[in-house]
């Protein structure tokens, strides 16, 4: 297989393959992106684009199937992110994965914005403590990034948080024109500073109020696809881990009766974009409830895990 950034057995001219390096880090990148996406990236002509395209897939070996025994190999050496919860990382088969969409949904509160604070600093962690090595890139939808709560979850491995705040990159998204942008030009950041998780927190906020009523939907739906594209691609191409939040709809009363009214935003198109959904509640004082109700290959479990001021973990805190 070709090295993952030699453009050259591309054998194009230098001026296209100068353009695509400046826009593509890698040749998984340019191979997993659609050749019109390519064209507007890279001023190209279309022919240009496709030819880059195809011979990109061919020289990393994405244009023939695998077996489902190869598949399987690829997987089962893949490392998985540590909630810091082992309650969650089991219903979850390890932890959040590599090269997925991972989303939490619940009402307000329910610990969606901790549990990504969490895994922004157990990203940096070694593998074997449970993380993948590697930076995160925080997309705040609604201004609630918080380096002060990030550094006190950070505090229980070491002295100095700093070192962990350098290593998550945030970035503020003002409409959803931003959120798609900031995504669509990760590409760099992404491989120059080993980003291995993106969260989108959250993913429905701009969308909703962009988009309101029945009359924008099909829109709304085009744009979000696009979108959920993009961070698909980002995961497969750098395997890395996405993790979107979402809002509730319905009745927040019932999440204390059960959750038959309740159901994520941003409707049914999206909702199989996600290749894990988790539904969180909440329970006792700092209790909150996980529990998987969409995904390909795991069970509908539930876990209990607790938000105390060290970060997420099973147990409630010791003073509670
Ligand atoms: N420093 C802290 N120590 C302990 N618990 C905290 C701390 N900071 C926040 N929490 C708890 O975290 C909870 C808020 O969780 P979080 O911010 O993740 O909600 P959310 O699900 O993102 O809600 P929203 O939909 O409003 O964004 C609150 O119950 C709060 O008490
Ligand atoms: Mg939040």
């Amino acid at each position: 297989m070709a090295e993952k950034n030699d453009f050259t057995g591309l054998k194009l001219s230098e001026e296209v393959t100068n353009r695509l390096k400046e826009e593509f880090p890698t040749l998984i990148a340019l191979a997993t992106t659609p050749p019109d996406e390519v064209v507007r990236r890279c001023e190209i002509n279309r022919r240009s684009a496709e030819t880059a395209v195809l011979k990109a897939r061919k020289l990393i070996g994405m244009s023939e199937p695998i077996t489902a025994a190869e598949l399987l190999q690829q997987r089962l050496i893949k490392p998985h992110l540590t909630t810091s919860s082992q309650q969650l990382d089991e219903i979850l088969g390890g932890g959040i994965h590599v090269g997925a969409l991972t989303e939490f949904s619940g009402s307000f509160s329910t610990g969606k914005t901790q549990l990504a604070f969490q895994l922004c600093i157990n990203v940096q962690l070694s593998v074997e403590e449970g993380g993948l090595d590697g930076t995160a890139l925080f997309i705040d939808t609604e201004n609630t990034f918080s380096p002060a709560r990030v550094a006190e979850m950070a505090y229980p491995f070491t002295k100095d948080p700093s070192l962990f705040l350098k290593k998550i990159f945030v970035s503020r998204a003002y409409n959803t024109d931003h959120q798609i942008q900031i995504v669509s030009k990760a590409d760099k950041l992404i491989e120059k500073n080993e980003v291995r998780l993106i969260i989108v927190d959250s993913m429905a906020s701009h969308f909703r109020a962009e988009f309101p009523g029945k009359d924008n939907l099909p829109r709304r739906q085009q744009t979000l696809m696009s979108h959920a594209e993009d961070l698909q691609r980002l995961s497969e191409a750098f395997e890395l881990a996405v993790v979107t939040t979402n809002q509730i709809l319905g009745n927040p009363d019932s999440l204390f009766t059960g959750e038959s009214n309740l159901s994520p935003a941003l409707g049914f198109a999206w909702g199989h974009r996600p290749t894990h959904r988790i539904l969180l509640r909440k329970s006792r004082g700092t209790a909150r409830i996980a529990r998987i109700f969409d995904s390909p290959e795991l069970a509908e479990r539930e876990a209990v895990f607790h938000i105390t001021s060290q970060g997420i973990r099973d147990g409630p805190p010791l003073d509670y």
